[in-house]
């Protein structure tokens, strides 16, 4: 849903649009990206999704998926055909009720064509029938559908839908989630939201979660495995559901000590950062040999390796810093990916100083030090980091010295204000690097944009973050 222009009940006054026939001829394809500098391919255009219902089946002992996905979709443009991006086997798509058809296209795409074409603004439901084995799929020569001994875990970031829902697979398109799966008695399946049932008959168990908040496609998570699952309560009265693979090993207790004080973690985030946006909140770590973490939403993914030194809090601030930066305001395209990243990396330093292991300057300023002037550090810019170095350590590091620099200039009153305004400001919406500058500089009412070029966008490195001169 593109929040900014999906009005409340659109979906059903649009539906009454579908009986005015329209003319073929000017209905035209539409675009197989969303228009997304870094992704060209990532997303689709003319049409915008609000729910997604996802009624799998997995079998964790052979990696195969299969099910029913139903898109409820309202068309952006006059539409002779569209895309989904996916890569499994499809048996049939239906729009409308009707079968239309299908044919895969270039590294995730299916194209489908209606038989009758779609008019502007017009309520669509697609269904999309499917099954393979998300594992053996790659695409760009990647895979994001990790088979773990017990299972399988869909996590990525920017890409992880295709490998197990059709979908419009931009942050621009969010919606709303119901995920159903079906898995073997002895296994369970995790994913985003509240679980709102189960039930079990001839020897399967079905798994109904459901996210009720817009969700980017990238944000939604299933993994199938064997778990101890944790139940418990925040503060504030949102409910905690952590899963742990029960064949974490060594990592076990250490992934467990830190993902279990998630609920307090939110509750301190939202003290800088306003009320937690969702409605359900926790952790899962599967047993996988990936080395990264995710901010699913709702229910982060974490990997048995980030716990290997130990307990890893930090790490957990950072994925639940992400709820409010990320995933309740995402990014409208892929280069603003530093109104994500320097602000998760920021909330760490905020943790440190809470925990008593060092201030947020304190560690801006080992930080700046650490990497002397000549490091190719300084190359990445993070307001604009192109795909290659969308996740390079500058574009958490220097994006944290990013905000140090800023609060530095624009004192605690108002920094602190922006970081609790801005998830509001754009809640449930995307936003870019720019729109950033233009609100921090509404709140601090200072010109900032010689400090943001500085800061975001050199290939050098910057005078440091110093604190602000007590006797100025
Ligand atoms: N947003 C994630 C995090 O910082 C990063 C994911 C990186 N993705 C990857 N495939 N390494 O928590
Ligand atoms: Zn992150």
């Amino acid at each position: 849903m593109h929040r900014r222009i999906l009005a409340p009940g659109a979906l059903a006054a649009a539906s009454v649009l579908l009986a005015i026939p329209a003319s073929a001829a000017s209905h035209s394809p539409g675009a197989p990206g969303i228009g997304d500098a870094y992704y060209p391919a990532y997303g689709n255009g003319g049409y915008d999704v609000s729910h997604y219902d996802l009624r799998l089946k997995y079998q964790p002992a052979t990696d195969e998926l299969e099910g029913t996905a139903t898109l409820l979709a309202r068309t952006t443009q006059d539409l002779s055909r569209f895309n989904l991006d996916f890569l499994l086997e499809v048996s049939e798509v239906r729009v409308n009720g009707v079968k239309a058809s299908f044919e895969a296209s270039g590294e995730h795409e299916l194209e489908i064509t209606p038989k009758t074409p779609l008019a502007k603004g017009s309520a669509v439901t697609v269904v999309v029938r499917y099954r393979g084995v998300p594992s053996s799929k790659e695409a760009y020569g990647f895979t994001s559908w990790h088979r773990t001994p017990d299972g399988g875990v869909g996590a990525n970031e920017p890409e992880a839908a295709w490998w197990w829902f059709p979908g419009n697979d931009h942050p621009l398109d969010k919606a709303t989630f119901d995920v159903s799966v079906l898995v073997p008695d002895g296994s369970q399946a995790i994913s985003n939201g509240t679980l709102q049932s189960t039930s079990s008959r001839a020897g399967w168990t079905r798994y109904n979660w459901r996210s009720n908040k817009p969700q980017a496609t990238y944000l939604a998570t299933l993994a199938v495995g064997r778990f101890d699952v944790t139940t418990g309560t925040t503060e504030s009265g949102i409910p905690v559901v952590n899963a742990y693979s029960k064949d974490l090993g060594d990592n076990y207790g250490a992934a467990r000590a830190s993902i279990e004080r998630t609920g307090e973690i939110a509750d301190w985030l939202s003290g800088y950062f306003g009320p937690y946006p969702f409605n359900a909140l926790g952790g899962y770590v599967p047993n996988t040999t990936t080395g990264y973490a995710l901010e699913t939403q709702t229910r982060p993914f974490y990997s048995p390796r980030q716990f290997a030194g130990g307990t890893n809090t930090s790490l957990v601030v950072h994925e639940l810093a992400h709820q409010w930066y990320g995933d309740l305001v995402s990014v409208a395209e892929w280069k603003d990916i530093w109104i994500n990243e320097g602000f998760a990396r920021y909330a760490q330093w905020l943790w440190s100083e809470h925990e008593g292991e060092g201030t947020a300057q304190e560690i801006a300023d080992y930080v700046y030090a650490s990497h002397p002037a000549d490091d190719a550090f300084w190359t990445v810019k993070p307001g604009d980091p192109g795909p290659e170095n969308q996740f390079h350590l500058a574009v958490y590091d220097r994006g944290a010295l990013t905000l140090q620099a800023l609060r530095n200039e624009i004192g605690d009153d108002a920094f602190f204000a922006i970081l609790k305004g801005w998830p509001r400001k754009y809640a449930h919406g995307n936003a870019t690097v720019a729109d950033f500058r233009t609100y921090a500089e509404q709140v601090s009412g200072k010109p900032l944009a010689a400090l943001f070029d500085t800061w975001l966008f050199q290939p050098v490195k910057p005078a440091g973050p110093a604190a602000l001169d007590a006797s100025a």
